[in-house]
């Protein structure tokens, strides 16, 4: 720092403004930037060619997946979405907490009236804690399918990462690709159910890879040098998978989750889970005659297998610089696990710890105010002309029996405004009914499920502990995610949650801190928050089909009794339903 005061302040000036000019002129992302903390996001429909076919999807600025939004700790972004669609979209900025700052969180009829065709709505997202990798993508109907990016939030200036400075970043969104247009997919996911959501194809930044056809072309390819240390940057955006992922003749270490340092460890796969990302840490550490180019892989991590999955694997190539142009394509796949390798999946997911150091500590609350048991459910409702799990029903889903209905208005200005019959503050605490919830072939009568727009409100700054127990009806694991807040993940298990042993297993030391947690199949996941944040906060389930059957609820958390513990005033910007 010492060196940079000695520059005469004229000529720090014109540094910074040739290396503002130099990152517009490097990316075509960023030629949508104005200035360095400000995006205009255009929302229109482009052609776009996947597995021999075209097809019009709905993107951001014509990307596929969208650009890559570049932050500091603690820094204020705006987006300005112009939607150039023909429907209504909503943008959510996953994983950024948004202290007191509702408004700009994007979930449709939860804290905003969608943007429709022809408008636009100017985001103010304003990051805190949050240091590694979170990402942005459409919260209305299935649009986030593709329209979706990366958000990559660095240290603030002088501060450095708790590990060496990574040579690059390199994001790496997981997805899925349907040869049918996502709005049809959403109406036959709500007539029909199941079957329709299998996709066609997984996506390493929107390319399925060479394992599909007509698609070698596009495959993502990351150039490398060798003895450099390279930051991938993994998103989980796919909307019904979870996810392994592994780089061929490399170990990845793994630093950080959904915007938070974790303690280093390092394996040959990574499993994420939807709506999680992941910081790993690639040493491009192979010999000089050893092989130039190597598949990275992704593939479904599903455990029932009565459920159709997509159990392709899609990939990418690393490569490094000195690889010949004529070379072929690498020689052999990472080792993945299988697609239901349950075993693999949760000794991943149990090695995730917080860093938990002096520059960052962590903070886990060991009294616990508001104590929630909550379900998960996939159920039936009754409909005449539907083809649901039995006759005469549509499919649904529910947490604590309760299948959400998101209203016409929104929630949270109906909260600020007081408008009454838009939502009851009634969402259970406990299951209406004790069984053996994770029994193999549940009684018809547990099928059926009850609508509601049921909200949990809770008191400024009380310290809120949620158990979410898996169930035998839709016996999947779900990545439940809060809005608002990083949770911290205190425990996880298989089978019934016991109330008077499990507690005793919680890791209350260095538990990870995460924003999406993988509630396991057949088992329980409990998590902690303060509730420090007043507004109105979505939690669903992250695979799209349950999130539209009614696996969600919403936390409205009150105002404290200082100014500064109270939500934002109404931007006088927000769109109208
Ligand atoms: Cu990633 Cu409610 O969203
Ligand atoms: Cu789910």
């Amino acid at each position: 720092m010492g060196g940079v005061a000695k520059i005469p302040a004229a000529a720090l000036w014109l540094l910074l403004g040739v290396v503002v000019a130099l990152g517009v002129a490097a990316t075509p992302a960023q030629a949508f930037r104005r200035k360095a903390n400000h995006y205009d996001f255009v929302i229109t429909e482009t052609n776009v060619t996947r597995l021999c076919q075209e097809k019009t999807i709905l993107t951001v600025n014509g990307q596929f997946p969208g650009p890559t939004i570049h932050a500091r700790q603690g820094d204020v972004v705006f987006v300005n979405v112009h939607n150039r669609g023909r429907k209504n979209i909503t943008l959510h900025w996953h994983g950024v907490d948004q202290p007191r700052n509702p408004w700009f969180d994007g979930p449709e009829f939860i804290t905003q009236c969608p943007i429709q065709p022809g408008a636009n709505f100017t985001y103010r997202i304003v990051f805190s804690n949050e240091e590694g990798t979170l990402w942005w993508h459409a919260h209305s109907d299935f649009d986030r399918a593709t329209v979706h990016g990366a958000i990559v939030v660095r240290p603030k200036l002088g501060s450095a990462y708790p590990y060496p400075e990574p040579h690059r970043d390199i994001p790496i969104i997981l997805g899925e690709w349907w040869n049918v247009n996502v709005e049809h997919l959403l109406e036959e996911t709500m007539r029909a159910g199941g079957d329709f959501n299998i996709s066609d194809a997984n996506t390493i930044n929107g390319q399925p890879g060479d394992l599909f056809p007509c698609s070698r072309k596009g495959t993502f390819r990351v150039p490398v040098e060798r003895g450099r240390t390279y930051m991938l940057r993994v998103i989980n955006a796919g909307l019904t998978n979870d996810m392994f992922f592994a780089v061929a003749g490399h170990n990845l270490t793994v630093v950080g989750s959904d915007g938070h340092y974790l303690k280093p460890f390092t394996v040959g796969h990574i499993m994420i889970a939807a709506g999680q990302t992941m910081n790993v840490l690639l040493h491009a550490d192979r010999a000089a005659n050893a092989s130039s180019r190597y598949y990275m892989a992704a593939r479904t991590f599903a455990t029932n297998m009565q459920i159709p999955v997509n159990n392709s694997t899609a990939t990418a190539v690393l490569e490094y610089s000195d690889a010949p142009p004529s070379a072929g394509p690498p020689a052999a796949l990472p080792d993945l696990p299988a697609v239901d390798d349950l075993a693999a999946a949760t000794a991943y997911t149990a090695r995730l710890r917080s860093l938990a150091t002096d520059g960052h500590p962590v903070d886990v609350p060991t009294r616990v105010d508001e104590r929630m048991l909550v379900t998960i459910s996939v159920n039936a409702l009754p409909c005449a002309t539907c083809e649901g799990p039995i006759n005469g029903t549509r499919f649904a889903a529910s947490l604590n029996n309760v299948s959400f209905v998101a209203p016409a208005v929104d929630i949270l200005d109906a909260y600020y405004s007081s408008v009454r019959g838009v939502y009851e503050p009634d969402f259970p605490d406990r299951p209406p009914l004790f069984y053996n919830f994770t029994a193999p072939d549940p009684a018809d009568e547990l099928l059926f499920t009850k609508r509601g727009t049921k909200v949990k409100v809770v008191e400024y700054g009380a310290v809120v502990e949620v158990v979410f127990q898996g169930t035998a009806l839709g016996a999947e694991p779900h990545p439940m995610h809060l809005h608002g807040f990083a949770f911290y993940a205190v425990g996880r298990g298989f089978g019934n949650f016991d109330e008077s042993k499990d507690p005793a297993t919680y890791n209350l030391v260095d538990p990870p801190r995460q924003n999406t947690v993988s509630v396991p199949a057949g088992g329980w996941a409990a998590i902690r928050f303060r509730a420090t944040n007043p507004g109105v906060w979505f939690m669903h389930c992250h695979f799209d089909r349950h999130t539209v059957w009614g696996m969600d609820t919403v936390f409205i958390v009150k105002n404290g009794k200082t100014p500064d513990t109270q939500m934002l005033p109404r931007p006088p910007t927000m769109p109208k339903c």
